[in-house]
């Protein structure tokens, strides 16, 4: 076969098969059957994204096509196995800062995909592994899509988690290919899809076993080139055309629009947008719905969210990087200390991501438990199809519950995940050493504020225990604090990033300081959310300004779920480490001692199941009556100040004592951790939002008529007067 071997660089036009295809840019070859393969990029990449490079080599090769005299049919294809195209490059997207420049890079981008569709002759796509954003609204351009049930196909258009939307033709491609119910689900949330159930949905035309997709994608084309013709466009039938093309489709588009008004869906522009082209895919002709998207793209992609957002993106990238650093290794055999509510959850992960795992707890119920929530939620994905039978069995099998410990010399990874009793720990750690833990092994412990450095005193090794801070529930929330106590190694760090990465978590490295990052930023904020209700301003009150901030949850449903009974017992830690600055809040150890802890007390603020007043309130009510003064309701914006705004403060503290290393822990790690809203990028992106100037001026206010407890740190006024941060000059 001889071909046109092309990197679609300056580089002359060659007929060599001979040169190594290049990185970075597509290759196209073309048989001297007239059949063209064009691969998206050179085999030992292992991402494939549109990056600009790739994007010019792109539209460089598809001239070439259209031009190319004796074209009988067009195979696109990943640079090999497992990768087929992720997607634009999230830097192109972060560089846009004016709408028009937006527009016209959606514009050129689907501009150059039609050139696919206009071909004359058949093109089939041949996807295995990623095939997202830019990268389907590619495929949407061929003639047949193949898609391999390689288990790392993914088929999806995520734009809207960027605060942009598909703007290279999707939302009308997949919305006429699939019909409006499908496209919008599909779309406003981002979805993903394996192969299967792109078939399904008819995202793809076939699903074919991974070892056959090229031979599959060949045989396809060949019979489309045989027939002498494209396959012909597919129709809408049955409910998807009456739900897409007649005024039924109100109904449709009504309940998508119901759900964009609910809860933090409000907070995103993207999704609503979305809704309006998918549906124009159906209302105008096809130029005007795609000029209506470019113009959508060109508007979101320089909003803030969308900005907020990237940034975020680009923070998750960094802390999986932490899963790489040099001396980490792979752990395979755990045994978790502790089945409570954090152990059994900890545990049934480490099952759910391939470890081997022995549970142990002195309490049968504790461990039967632990096997029950694991089954449960195994359960659930089982119905929602998102895994098969014999993997559900394969992780329940791999999680032992005993009350003993058995034998350690196969332990790789020992973690307590007990009560917060530092003797205890201790003693526990001494035991693993007793009972032949291997030296190399890890001693992790879960602990929310006792100080690492403390546990591992005294012990052999003691370089190799490190905190690995889970939060509840560790199956569902994204961040884990990996705690470097002071004699922990860099090999331990290493690993516990490593393993929190192949947990699907995003560590964040921090000092073993009292509360770490995220327990000592979030004290301020609970305490000044205590203070509120003392002076009179009702807990729905504060819950719904916090809300309307962004914050997925108030910190009065909050307290009420972590329990004030850990609440009183956190902040008097954090009193012992900072008692000028974080006197806690006599509300608490009031709750504790009315034993109206929250949920797993019956109710504490709220009822018991999260509804109507709970029995803290009479709790509230005495205090109230205690202190004598009039009731005061505080306004949505005092309250926000008042909490968000210590917050603020608290957080670059952290950083100037470094807790943290960089401004990006801090964003990343109170997204992560609390919830901080992250359509605003993180807390200093917020902050300087605000204007660092108006956070101080507020807090030296609020100083003045409410304490000092608002006083601002040091480094924050420096960093008012001085523009943007120095990065932790602390170190
Ligand atoms: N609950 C949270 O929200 C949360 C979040 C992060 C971290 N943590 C930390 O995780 C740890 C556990 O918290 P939890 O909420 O799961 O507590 P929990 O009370 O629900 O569970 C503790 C378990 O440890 C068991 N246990 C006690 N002594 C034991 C021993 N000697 N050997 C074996 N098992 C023993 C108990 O029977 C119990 O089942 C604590 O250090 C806590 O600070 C808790």
């Amino acid at each position: 076969m001889s071909t046109i071997e092309e990197t679609m660089r300056e580089e002359p036009e060659t007929t060599s098969t001979a040169a190594a295809p290049v990185a970075g840019v597509v290759h196209l070859a073309v048989g001297d059957d007239g059949i063209a393969e064009l691969r998206l990029g050179a085999a030992d990449e292992h991402v494939v994204t549109l990056t600009r490079e790739r994007l010019e080599s792109l539209e460089a090769a598809l001239q070439r096509l259209a031009t190319t005299p004796n074209l009988r049919g067009v195979l696109v294809t990943g640079p090999g196995p497992g990768m087929f195209c992720a997607g634009a490059d999230i830097r192109l997207i972060q560089d846009i800062t004016e709408v028009a420049a937006g527009e016209a890079a959606a514009v050129r981008g689907r501009t150059m995909f039609q050139r696919l569709q206009q071909l004359p002759v058949p093109v089939v796509a041949a996807i295995e592994g990623p095939c997202l954003g830019g990268g389907l609204e590619l495929a949407l351009c061929c003639d047949l899509r193949l898609a391999s049930d390689h288990k790392g196909t993914q088929i999806g258009l995520p734009e809207v988690k960027l605060g942009i939307l598909p703007g290279f033709g999707g939302t009308q491609n997949l919305s006429r290919l699939v019909g409006l119910p499908t496209a919008l689900d599909l779309i406003l949330n981002g979805k993903l899809l394996r192969g299967k159930q792109a078939k399904k949905l008819g995202v793809v035309d076939r699903l074919v076993p991974a070892a056959r997709l090229g031979a599959f994608a060949r045989r396809e084309l060949d019979r489309l080139v045989a027939a002498g013709h494209k396959a012909p466009p597919r129709r809408l039938r049955g409910m998807a055309r009456w739900l897409s093309t007649t005024p039924l489709r109100r109904l449709v588009v009504r309940k998508a629009d119901r759900a964009l008004q609910q809860g933090q869906a409000r907070f995103y522009p993207a999704p609503r947008a979305a809704l309006h082209c998918c549906v124009q895919a159906f209302t105008l002709p096809p130029e005007q719905g795609f000029a209506a998207e470019a113009r959508a793209l060109g508007e979101l992609i320089v909003s803030p969210v969308s900005k907020g957002l990237t940034h975020l993106f680009f923070l998750t990238e960094r802390s999986k990087r932490l899963g790489k650093l040099d001396g980490a290794r792979d752990l395979d055999r755990a045994l978790v200390v502790g089945g409570g509510v954090m152990g059994a959850g900890i545990a049934g992960l480490f099952a759910t991501k391939g470890l081997r795992v022995r549970l142990c707890d002195l309490d049968l119920a504790a461990l039967a438990r632990a096997k029950a929530r694991l089954q449960k939620d195994l359960t659930k994905q089982l119905k929602r199809r998102r895994l098969e039978r014999h993997d559900a069995q394969a992780i329940q099998d791999r999680l032992a519950v005993a009350t003993d410990w058995g034998a350690l010399q196969h332990t790789d990874l020992w973690l307590e995940a007990v009560v917060e009793d530092l003797a205890l720990k201790q003693k526990l750690m001494q035991d693993a050493i007793a009972r032949g833990l291997p030296p190399d092994a890890v001693l992790a412990t879960n602990t929310s504020s006792l100080p690492v450095t403390d546990m591992a005193a005294g012990l052999p090794h003691p370089e190799r225990v490190v905190g690995l801070h889970f939060f509840n529930p560790p199956e569902k929330m994204p961040l884990v604090e990996v705690i470097r106590g002071d004699e922990t190694s860099d090999a331990a760090v290493a690993t516990a990033c490593r393993l929190a990465v192949r947990l699907g978590k995003f560590p964040v490295v921090t000092t073993d300081a009292p509360g770490f990052l995220v327990n000592r930023c979030l004290s301020p904020y609970l305490n000044e959310a205590a203070r509120l209700l003392l002076e009179g301003t009702a807990p729905e009150a504060v819950d719904a300004a916090m809300l309307e901030f962004g914050m997925p949850m108030g910190p009065c449903r909050l307290l009420d779920e972590v329990g004030f009974d850990v609440a009183s017992k956190v902040s008097d830690v954090m009193q012992a480490a900072f008692p000028d600055r974080m006197v806690p809040c006599e509300l608490f150890a009031a709750m504790a001692a009315a034993k109206a802890f929250g949920q797993k007390s019956g109710g504490g603020l709220y009822g018991a199941n999260g509804t109507g007043s709970g029995p803290g309130r009479a709790v509230l009510a005495t205090l109230r009556r205690q202190r004598g003064t009039p009731p005061r309701t505080a306004s949505r914006i005092e309250i926000v100040q008042r909490l968000v705004y210590p917050l603020i403060d608290e957080a670059y503290r952290c950083l100037d004592d470094g807790v943290v290393e960089a401004e990006q822990d801090l964003d990343l790690g109170l997204v992560m951790g609390i919830g901080f809203p992250p359509f605003t990028g993180g807390i200093t992106r917020h902050a300087h939002g605000v204007g660092l100037a108006t956070v101080v001026a507020t807090l030296d206010e609020l100083t003045r008529t409410l304490g000092t407890r608002f006083q601002p740190s040091d480094g924050l006024r420096r960093r008012a007067l001085g523009g943007r941060a120095t990065e932790n000059p602390a170190t």
